[in-house]
């Protein structure tokens, strides 16, 4: 969802936006542009619909396009249509001051109406009404451009959204940057300095941030970073350095980043292995993390889609080796409506990109209240892992496809890992006992051997899935809940209305669904339920259902379709997602979609 980069002290800035915005391609936009200034009176301002590429050639078309400072920015529409004349930067009518925004400001009606009644608008973004509203105070009021900035901030309602840079022609080496909910870093180079949404947009450059915090102004000049708060007060802040491998980014022979992020889910089970569970099998995790847990009546566990899936999945380790209880939410519902809490709560944060907004607005009260919590993360310094009491990486590597899937796997290892050190520390036997670091060699190689039958996998996708508008995953207990990120990963890539359901519940409504070639997936991994899911298959067959099942070896008998290595069953959606991942990507892959792009997605959603 938007991406923003800028630069300035640099010559090489058109380069750096454009590479920045590719970076930052995977968070999903419609349309692009850059302006850029070259302290010597030119300046250039281009923007596109569509993809960067377009960008690209309409600057390289122009010829003489450069500058040493910029500021680019990827739209996903919000307030108007995709379109160049809503596509940032937006300027003043004056063309004087650009400006890139992510998020919403919800009050720029008012804004509008009360201090901009005469302007014309270019227009229908709320991000334009800050910049004519910047520049209105600037030449009507003679403020100065910090002083001006600073008023538009404190006017924005607190409940909006953003993160902004904005360049003022007349003093072209200083970005004006401030953020609130939303994203965005400082990075500093040597004699340049940049902003960006996160560090892999400035990766290339600089492995040196420093974060900057809601309500605060950032004047960004090539040498020197100065950072003050809305009420004028000076901030000191040390940076930060962030250990990531630029290349890790790349594609490689791969024809979608998805497929690749599948295929890259046994070195990642690997990889946890190595950071967390030395010689010994004794998790390393934290101990001022697991005392804190430990003290705790109640752990809260927070995400937004695949994270809430990976929530439900981990649930019962925590609970069975831990023996506290355990919920699992939605960060949008639990923002605005929660259940009575325990007296001692303990929030755990799940999320691929740690800044999902829903999520954010959560984290935001727990800390209110002082309540401890935890973001289980696959960005280092992301937003939630800064702002959090402690954090845990998942160590996936970037996982760049809008679906994913190798997050899923590594937070649900995480957070086995983290029930084990928890049980443990509280002195819990089944904890002690569960062999984690022998059962995740176990399914690195299951996930390997199963990543092995991609023709397997496109041919069952071809066959069952490429033709309904239906399908259907069910299971009961641990399979429901990867039932519903199997369906999930369906549906966003390939389109197919796709529904993961509670066996058990098909014949109290859903089954009136079932027509002849319906696809129902049974996902068979548990002793106690395996028998009632095949029953309720066996339902659905009778009704003129397509049914497959994915199943463990020991429950398997030769009819059965696909066939997993057998596991704890605390573990088994660590395997049983796999073919699910794969049915998803090839059934998209046949209809020629963009498997790793699609359609009204966005990979890091920073709006509520
Ligand atoms: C689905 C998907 C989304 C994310 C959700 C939360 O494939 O990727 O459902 O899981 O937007 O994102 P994070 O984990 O970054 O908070």
């Amino acid at each position: 969802m938007c991406g923003i980069v800028g630069v300035t002290g640099n010559k090489r800035s058109v380069n750096i936006l454009l590479n920045g915005l590719k970076s930052l391609e995977y968070r999903g936009y419609d349309s692009a542009g850059i302006y850029v200034n070259d302290q010597e009176g030119h300046d250039y301002l281009v923007k596109r619909t569509g993809r960067i590429k377009n960008l690209e050639q309409a600057i390289n078309e122009q010829g003489d396009v450069h500058g040493t400072a910029g500021i680019g920015h990827t739209r996903w529409a919000t307030h108007g249509e995709p379109s160049e004349a809503n596509a940032h930067p937006q300027f003043s009518n004056d063309d004087r001051f650009y400006l890139v925004h992510n998020g919403v400001i919800e009050n720029y009606q008012q804004l509008k109406s009360e201090y901009l009644a005469d302007v014309d608008f270019k227009s229908q973004t709320d991000t334009e009404v800050i910049v004519q509203l910047v520049d209105r105070f600037v030449v009507n009021n003679h403020m100065d451009t910090r002083s001006a900035m600073l008023k538009v901030l404190r006017l924005i309602s607190s409940d909006s959204s953003y993160a902004f840079v904005l360049m003022d022609r007349q003093q072209p080496d200083t970005l004006f940057v401030a953020k609130n909910k939303s994203p965005l870093l400082i990075g500093l180079g040597d004699g340049y300095n940049m902003a960006g949404s996160d560090a892999m947009s400035m990766i290339k450059e600089t492995n040196r941030f420093m974060e900057l915090e809601d309500h605060e102004l950032v004047i960004v000049k090539p040498d020197h970073i100065s950072i003050t708060s809305f009420d004028g007060e000076e901030k000191k802040r040390q940076p930060f350095t962030v250990d990531m491998d630029p290349s890790a980014a790349d594609k490689g022979a791969y024809p979608f980043y998805m497929l690749k992020e599948i295929d890259e889910q046994p070195a990642v089970m690997r990889r946890l292995v190595s950071e967390y569970l030395p010689a010994d099998g004794k998790p390393q995790v934290e101990d001022a993390l697991l005392e804190s847990m430990a003290s705790s009546d109640h752990l809260y566990i927070i995400g937004a889609g695949t994270s809430y899936h990976a929530g439900l999945v981990a649930q019962r380790a925590f609970e069975k080796l831990t023996g506290i209880h355990t919920s699992v939410h939605i960060s949008s519902e639990f923002a605005y409506e929660h259940p009575l809490l325990s007296e001692k709560p303990f929030f755990i944060f799940l999320s691929q990109s740690g800044e999902t907004a829903d999520s954010r607005e959560v984290l935001v009260n727990v800390k209110k209240h002082q309540w401890p919590s935890l973001t289980i993360t696959n960005v280092d310094k992301s937003t939630l892992s800064r702002e959090s009491s402690f954090s845990m990486l998942i160590y996936a590597g970037p996982e760049i496809a809008v679906a994913s899937t190798k997050a899923y796997t590594a937070q649900i290892a995480v957070q086995a890992i983290l029930a084990k050190a928890l049980g443990m520390k509280m002195g819990q036997q089944a904890a002690a006992d569960f062999a984690l670091k022998e059962q995740l060699a176990i399914i690195a190689n299951g996930m390997q051997a199963i990543t092995d039958s991609k023709d397997k996998m496109a041919e069952i996708a071809a066959h069952y899935l490429s033709k309904p508008r239906n399908a259907f995953y069910i299971g009961r207990g641990m399979d429901w809940s990867v039932a519903l990120e199997a369906a999930l990963k369906l549906k966003e890539i390939s389109y197919v209305q796709a529904e993961g359901f509670a066996s058990g519940e098909l014949k109290h409504g859903t089954i009136a669904l079932i027509e002849n070639r319906t696809p129902v997936i049974g996902l068979i991994t548990q002793d106690r339920t395996a028998g009632l899911t095949r029953s309720n298959l066996e339902e659905t067959a009778s009704r003129g259902a397509a049914t497959l099942t994915i199943v463990s070896r020991h429950l398997a008998n030769e009819d059965d379709n696909i066939v997993l290595p057998d596991v704890d069953p605390l573990l088994t959606p660590l395997l049983s997602v796999v073919p699910t991942q794969l049915l998803a990507y090839y059934t998209s892959l046949g209809k020629g979609l963009d498997v790793d792009r699609p359609r009204n997605l966005a990979k890091s959603v920073t709006v509520q």
